[in-house]
C-alpha cells in the first residue's frame, strides 16, 4: 500500500467515524461543543459552530451540509459572538435550550427562552426541513427555530404574524458578510389595509411587494400569501423535486432576493430580486402618480388621471418625488359634483396600507357606488379573491408607489375624477366611444343653446324696445343658431 493509498485510506476511514457519529438531535444530558455538529436525518442540514467571512468569531448555525460553499441559514447568537473556541450548546435544568461562550456553562449568549417548570427530559433535533426544533416530555414542540428566522426563508417556513400567538415572523439582514449580527434591513408584513410586505431599512420602507391576494402569475417568491383569522403572511412552498430552490433571503447590502441552488455550476443563482428598478423604489414618483420602468428616453413617471405635477419644474428635470396634485381644485369639485371613475391599468396596485375592504364579494358597480359615496374615497379597485369571489378595495385620501409595466397581468385601478377629466379621458380613451358620446352630447347642447336664445330673443322683444342696436344684435344672433345648428346635427 503506497503513502497515498495510505492516505485516501484513513481519510475515508476519519468520514466514516464522522458519519456514524453524527447525529441529529441531543438530549437534556449532551451538548455540542465547538467543532462537533448535528447533521439531521436525510444530511440536508448541519448545525454548528462557525466564523462568518474575514471574521474569527464564532456562532452557532445551521447550514445547508451538502453544499460545498457554507451557506448559513440560521443564526443563534446574532449580537452575542463567542470569543475563542469554548461555546457550548446544551440545556439548563428548565429543559431550556441554552447556548454559553464557556465551556464552564457560566455564561449564556443566547436562550431558547421557554418558560416553565423544570423539565428532566428535553431533546433538541435539527430536521431536514432545517428547522431546529425543542420538544419536552409532553411531546410538545415547545420552540422551533422556525418560529425565530434570521436573514433566510426555507421552504415550509412562514414569514407574518400568527394571529393566534401574536408570533410576528421577519427576516433581518446580517451588519455585513462577517458579521451576522441584526442589521438594517428587515422584510415583514404590515397587515393594515390590505396586507403587503415591506422591504424596511429601520423603519424607512424601501420597497414594497404587491397587496394581498396573490395571483398565482404574479407569485415570483415561490410562496402564497395567505391572510385569514389565525394568520397573515407567506409560507415558501416547498418544491416538488427534491431540488434545492426558492429561498428567500434578504441580504444586507438591502436587496430581497429569491435564489436557488443551480447543481450544474455548483452554485447559488439568483432568481429575482428587489429593488431592481426605480420603480421598485417606495414612493419614486410621489403621491398620486404612477411608476413605468421604460427605456431610458422616457421619465419614468406620470401622473394619475385628474393629477398634474405638483413641481413641474422638477419633473421637466425628471425627478417625480414631490408627486402630483389634482387639477381644478379650486374651480372643480370631485364631491358630488357629477364625478366618476377613470380606469388604469396597473401592475402594483398603490400602497394598500390604508386601503379598506368594504365587501370581499360584491360586484364592480357595487363598489363604484360605495366609493363615490364616501368623498375622501381617491380610488377603488375590483379584485379577484381566490375561493370568494370579487373583493372591493377602496382607497382613501394619498394613492402611492403604484407601479404599471407592461405585463399581461394587470389589475384594474379606477381613480377619482372630475366631469372635465371624465369627458377628456372618454374622449381620448377610445375613438369609437367618443364617437358615441358626441353624438349624444353634441345635439343635447345645441338644443339647450337653442332653447336659451329662443328665451333671450322673447326677453329683448317683450321689452318693447327696439332699438336699432338690438335689432341688429337679436337677427345676428338669431343667424348664428341656425348656422351653427346645421352644421352639428
Ligand atoms: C464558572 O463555573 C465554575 C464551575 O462550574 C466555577 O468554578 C467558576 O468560578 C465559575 N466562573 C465564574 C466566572 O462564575
Ligand atoms: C431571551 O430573553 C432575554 C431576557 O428576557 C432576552 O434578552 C433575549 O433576547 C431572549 N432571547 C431570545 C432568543 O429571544
Ligand atoms: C427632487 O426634488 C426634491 C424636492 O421636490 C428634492 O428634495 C430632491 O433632492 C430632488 N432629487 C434630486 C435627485 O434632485
Ligand atoms: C369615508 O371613509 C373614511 C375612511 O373609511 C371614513 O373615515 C369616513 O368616516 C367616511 N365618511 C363618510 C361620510 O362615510
Amino acid at each position: 500500500m503506497n503513502a497515498e493509498r495510505l492516505v485516501l485510506h484513513s481519510f475515508l476511514l476519519i468520514l466514516q467515524v464522522i458519519f456514524c457519529t453524527s447525529k441529529d438531535s441531543i438530549n437534556t444530558n449532551q451538548f455540542v461543543k465547538d467543532g462537533e455538529f448535528l447533521i439531521s436525518k436525510g444530511n440536508n442540514f448541519a448545525l454548528g459552530f462557525f466564523s462568518p467571512g474575514k471574521s474569527s468569531n464564532r456562532y452557532l448555525g445551521i447550514w445547508y451540509y451538502k453544499i460545498p460553499d457554507q451557506t448559513v441559514v440560521w443564526v443563534a447568537n446574532r449580537n452575542n459572538p463567542i470569543i475563542g473556541s469554548s461555546g457550548v450548546l446544551s440545556f439548563d435544568k428548565y429543559g431550556n435550550l441554552v447556548l454559553y461562550s464557556d465551556s464552564n456553562q457560566n455564561v449564556s449568549v443566547w436562550s431558547a427562552n421557554v418558560s416553565g417548570e423544570e423539565a428532566d427530559t428535553s431533546v433538541a433535533q435539527l430536521l431536514d426541513s432545517g428547522n431546529l426544533i425543542l420538544v419536552q416530555e409532553s411531546g410538545n414542540i415547545v420552540w422551533q427555530s422556525f418560529h425565530y428566522p434570521t436573514h433566510y426563508a426555507l421552504p415550509g417556513m412562514k414569514i407574518g404574524l400568527d394571529l393566534r400567538t401574536g408570533l410576528d415572523r421577519f427576516l433581518t439582514s446580517w451588519r455585513s458578510a462577517d458579521d451576522p449580527g441584526v442589521g438594517d434591513y428587515s422584510f415583514k408584513v404590515n397587515p393594515s389595509g390590505s396586507p403587503q410586505f415591506f422591504l424596511y431599512k429601520g423603519e424607512k420602507r424601501v420597497s414594497r411587494t404587491s397587496p394581498w391576494p396573490w395571483r398565482p402569475l404574479r407569485n415570483i417568491y415561490n410562496a402564497k400569501f395567505v391572510n385569514d383569522q389565525d394568520e397573515i403572511g407567506i409560507t415558501s412552498v416547498i418544491p416538488d423535486d427534491d431540488s434545492i430552490m426558492g429561498r428567500l433571503l434578504v441580504d444586507h447590502s438591502g436587496f430581497v432576493k429569491s435564489v436557488k441552488w443551480d447543481e450544474s455550476d455548483g452554485q447559488w443563482k439568483e432568481v429575482w430580486r428587489a429593488p431592481r428598478s426605480q420603480c421598485d423604489s417606495y414612493g419614486w414618483c410621489g403621491a398620486y402618480s404612477t411608476c413605468e420602468p421604460t427605456d431610458i428616453n422616457k421619465f419614468e413617471c406620470s401622473c394619475l388621471p385628474g393629477y398634474e405635477p405638483k413641481n413641474p419644474s422638477d419633473w421637466l428635470l425628471r425627478n417625480g418625488s414631490a408627486g402630483c396634485v389634482r387639477k381644478r381644485l379650486e374651480s372643480s369639485s370631485v364631491c358630488m359634483h357629477g364625478e366618476g371613475f377613470v380606469k388604469v391599468e396597473i401592475v402594483f396596485l398603490p400602497d394598500t396600507s390604508a386601503a379598506v375592504w368594504v365587501d370581499m364579494s360584491t360586484s364592480q358597480a357595487n363598489c363604484e357606488r360605495e366609493c363615490k359615496r364616501n368623498c375622501s374615497c381617491s380610488a377603488y379597485a375590483s379584485i379577484d379573491i381566490p375561493d370568494k369571489g370579487r373583493g372591493c378595495l377602496t382607497w382613501y385620501g394619498e394613492l402611492r408607489d403604484a407601479v404599471r409595466f407592461k405585463m399581461s397581468d394587470r389589475y384594474e385601478l379606477y381613480v377619482r375624477v372630475d366631469t372635465i377629466e371624465l369627458a377628456e379621458n372618454a374622449r381620448k380613451s377610445n375613438d369609437f366611444l367618443g364617437k358615441e358620446i358626441s353624438a349624444i352630447l353634441i345635439p343635447s347642447v345645441a338644443s339647450a343653446l337653442l332653447v336659451v336664445s329662443i328665451r333671450a330673443y322673447f326677453w329683448l322683444k317683450k321689452r318693447g324696445n327696439k332699438g336699432k342696436t338690438e335689432q341688429a344684435l337679436l337677427s345676428r344672433v338669431d343667424k348664428v343658431i341656425r348656422k351653427k345648428l346645421k352644421s352639428e346635427i
